[in-house]
């Protein structure tokens, strides 16, 4: 597969080169519960974002037979004058029942409480807030949370699932936190339990909650039973091998969320093209997938890298996108301000940019940590990274988590390693117009082509990949 990959990157550059050239709610984030009592639920409640805030998306484990899942939604904690939401039941591989439930008419800017219902005992009362119509909100960025084991048994889950559960408590009690990022590889296996463990922190029940798809969440098809996200695009000329691209807004932003495993361009395009025509006054466009574009630091990936820089970035440039989170590498780097794969603004020491002319890439740490390994020294600024990257931060065994916060002109990026008083970097994007500095010029012509190569790729590395899924079980 990697000389397919090699093999690809080719052919596209020769396309390339013969063209024209409070915190949340107190109450939630202080109700701890123990790993056994969570495993005893057996539900994995989880809350995602809705296509706006007047929607709630929430999905859950198990049920009784023939009884329809439903949500209850009230203004008060007793849930008294409750409002029902009817969902649908999904099954997948190993798993017997996902419920999904969409929660609409909600008041922008409010406080709900919530109860699931499946026909066993209903779920304990949670609450979530609404974001205020363009009003500032802040949100966690996160990736490669890999939650891993091999059994609901097993240790390494119960301690996988901690520290994401520790990592956001501290994240929640820094700032009043709108939302939670997840850019892939949020469970190693891609197994059930993995992603029980992922829902066990009390966090994902009252923030949404918004994951991309990973390389390794793609080794089954478990996520795709638990992913529930608004304006999905679940078909396409070659569409994901599990869910696929969504967006979603939140303030003033447009979040696009995409499938990097997927290679087909052409699916990529249409999908932001249209997310952005329904969303022309959205101030922020941030996009979110799995693969570490620039970074660098993986030399035996760098021709996959080339391949994806080829096929994703003519689409974010086009579209004027501010902000790609990415992760994969678990190697933390931010870059420099790019334009069509040049730097048009050097943002080396600099801890603000205004109207930058291109976009900006967050690249994100992994949340691993192995209890017993010894402390390492961090890397700052190390000569592993490639000259895209502004700042990079190699920590071993530590989590890294950003905080993103939204205000009207500015969008600040804090960056924290887990356990530390103060961000060890951070960044602040100003933007005195709705389109900033972004240059306005229509997609380069060897995209034309170079996006259906992408969806050719695809439709044929989809077939090896389902072989390769069947082979695990
Ligand atoms: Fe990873
Ligand atoms: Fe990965």
């Amino acid at each position: 597969m990697k000389k397919a990959v090699r093999i690809l990157a080719v052919v596209l550059s020769f396309v390339l080169i013969a063209g024209t050239v409070l915190p949340v709610s107190a109450m939630a984030v202080s109700e701890e519960i123990s790993w056994e009592e969570y495993l005893n639920e057996g539900k994995g409640v989880y809350i995602g974002p809705g296509a706006d805030d007047t929607e709630m998306y929430v999905t859950w484990y198990g049920g009784k037979d023939g009884v329809t899942p439903c949500v209850k939604v009230s203004e008060k904690a007793d849930m008294s004058d409750a409002e029902t939401f009817e969902g649908t039941i999904h099954t997948g591989y190993k798993v017997d029942r996902s419920n999904h439930v969409t929660v609409t008419g909600l008041e922008k800017g409010k406080t709900y409480y919530y109860v699931c219902c499946d026909g066993t005992t209903d779920t304990e009362v949670k609450s979530f807030k609404t974001v205020a119509e363009g009003a500032d909100f802040s949100a966690i960025y996160v990736s490669d949370v890999h939650i891993t084991g091999n059994s609901f048994e097993d240790e390494t889950i119960r301690d996988t699932s901690k520290v994401w559960s520790e990592v956001l408590t501290e994240a929640t009690a820094r700032e009043d936190i709108s939302l939670i990022l997840s850019g892939g590889d949020q469970a190693t296996e891609g197994q059930l339990y993995e992603y029980y463990g992922l829902f066990y922190p009390q966090q994902v029940k009252t923030i949404p909650f918004a994951m991309a798809q990973g390389n390794h969440d793609v080794k089954r098809y478990t996520y795709d039973a638990v992913a529930n996200y608004p304006n999905a695009k679940l078909t396409g000329l070659s569409k994901s091998l599990i869910h696929g691209d969504y967006y979603f807004t939140k303030g003033d932003a447009l979040f696009l969320v995409l499938d990097s495993t997927n290679s087909s361009a052409t699916d990529h395009y249409f999908f932001v093209k249209n997310a952005v025509k329904a969303n022309p006054d959205a101030k922020w466009r941030i996009m979110m997938f799995h693969h570490d574009l620039y970074g660098g630091h993986i030399e035996s990936r760098e021709s996959e890298n080339m391949l994806l820089r080829l096929l994703f970035t003519p689409i974010i440039d086009r579209f004027q996108v501010d902000l790609v989170l990415t992760g994969h590498s678990h190697c933390f780097s931010r870059s420099h301000v790019i334009y069509r794969n040049e730097i048009t603004e050097n943002l080396a020491g600099k801890t603000s940019v205004t109207d930058p002319k291109g976009t900006i890439y967050l690249n994100n740490g992994s949340l691993k940590m192995n209890a017993d390994s010894q402390p390492q020294a961090p890397i700052i600024d190390s000569d592993r990274k490639s000259e895209y990257i502004a700042t990079d931060y190699l920590a071993f065994d530590t989590p890294i988590y950003n905080i993103l916060s939204f205000e009207e002109n500015s969008l600040t990026i804090k960056s924290y390693t887990y356990g530390a008083e103060t961000p060890f970097t951070e960044l602040t994007i100003n933007k005195t117009t709705q389109q900033g500095g972004h240059p306005d010029k229509p997609t380069q012509l060897w995209f034309v082509i170079g996006k259906y190569i992408g969806t050719i790729y695809n439709i044929i590395n989809n077939i090896s990949r389902q072989g390769e899924i069947a082979d695990r079980g």
